[in-house]
């Protein structure tokens, strides 16, 4: 059977560390606060760098990883919610960076911190159709540059990162064994930016502020009880039990949603991969960024059953499951 293997991972974060002590500085609150109720306790922030920069330097590792040349890369997707430019997308910034095939697929996807796994999944699909036979997915956000830092409730939360995978289809047994999407559009007041949308001249719409806002108390419920579902739905679509999961990599918003989704299926924590302590959420990033370290840390041996879950603005989930 045609199979997305994942052939290499790849990550980048910028080298600007900020602590929860540095924000302390910008508004009121606290270490504690932020390390109790969340678990993150810094973050890294871009620092001059463009979001294509950071995806360009995370598929240049996933391709070193994978032993491949840029030139052999179909498709190039990128999820992102924080794109330099509204065109062309980043994807095409990647292309022209990372010296890839012209002529090649590239584009991006909205769907927040749910991009990766979005991006894996149409990945996936042109890859087991047949159409592509190697692609670069990446996921990348800047949520500094959106988050209103004089918001204790929201600005504490995010920060930058992107990571990236090099995919190859190949008839096998290991690779993606499912993916599913799903998205809810009419609780998108939950968790929104407004963003660059200017009114002209002719129209009397307001132009809302860019910044980004949520319901985090509304937010926090809604995404144990998606990304719940949306794990139930990969191991049922891949003939799985919670028990087989050998690493469960969930979105890092917060070590507590992380934990109640870990009780539910009853996963110890060595099964459970977080290092959001170190980043934050970086959106997009998040999934592909913990993946790498995660391989990095010999976390992942060939034949595990690694299971991916995110949740975001849209509102958006999805779920992944992959033999590695
Ligand atoms: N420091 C100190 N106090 C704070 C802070 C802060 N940074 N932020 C809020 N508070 C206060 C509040 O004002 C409130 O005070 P009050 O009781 O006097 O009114 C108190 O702390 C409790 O606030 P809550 O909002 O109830 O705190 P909660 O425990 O729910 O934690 C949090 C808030 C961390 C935002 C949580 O709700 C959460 O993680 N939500 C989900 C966020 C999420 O996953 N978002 C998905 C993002 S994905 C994407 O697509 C971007």
């Amino acid at each position: 059977m045609l199979r997305s293997r994942i052939i290499g991972t790849g990550s980048y974060a910028p080298k600007r560390a900020v602590t929860n002590l540095d924000i302390a500085k910008l508004v009121e609150t606290s270490d504690e606060w932020i390390t109790t109720r969340t678990g993150i306790k810094e973050r890294r922030l871009a620092d001059g760098e463009t979001v294509s920069d950071m995806a360009s330097k995370a598929g240049k590792a996933a391709l070193k990883a994978a032993g491949v040349s840029a030139k052999d890369i179909d498709l190039i997707v990128v999820g992102t919610v924080t794109p330099e430019m509204n065109f062309p997308s980043t994807a095409c910034f990647v292309q022209a960076a990372l010296g890839a095939k012209p002529g090649a697929g590239a584009f991006d996807v909205s769907a927040a911190c749910s991009g990766f796994l979005y991006a894996l999944d149409a990945a996936d699909k042109y890859l087991r159709s047949g159409s592509c036979k190697r692609a670069l997915v990446i996921g990348v956000d800047v949520f500094s540059r959106l988050v209103d830092w004089s918001d204790r409730s929201t600005c504490v939360l995010f920060g930058d990162g992107a990571g990236a995978v090099v995919l190859s289809a190949e008839k096998s047994s290991h690779g993606v064994l499912s993916s599913h999407i799903h998205s809810d559009g009419r609780q998108w007041e939950m968790l929104y930016a407004a963003g660059a949308v200017k009114s002209n001249p002719f129209e009397k719409r307001q132009d809302g502020p860019g910044y980004l806002k949520m319901n985090g108390n509304e937010t926090f419920k809604i995404a144990v009880r998606t990304m719940g579902s949306a794990i139930t739905e990969a191991l049922e679509a891949s003939g799985l039990a919670p028990g087989d999961i050998s690493l469960l990599i969930p979105h890092q918003a917060n070590m507590r949603i992380i934990n109640a989704i870990s009780e539910r299926l009853k996963l110890p924590e060595d099964r459970v991969y977080m290092n959001l302590e170190k980043y934050g959420n970086t959106s997009a990033g998040s999934i592909p960024l913990a993946l790498d370290e995660a391989v990095a840390d010999g976390r992942v041996e060939a034949g595990d059953i690694i299971l991916f879950v995110a949740f975001g603005g849209g509102l958006t989930w999805a779920s992944a499951a992959v033999r590695w």
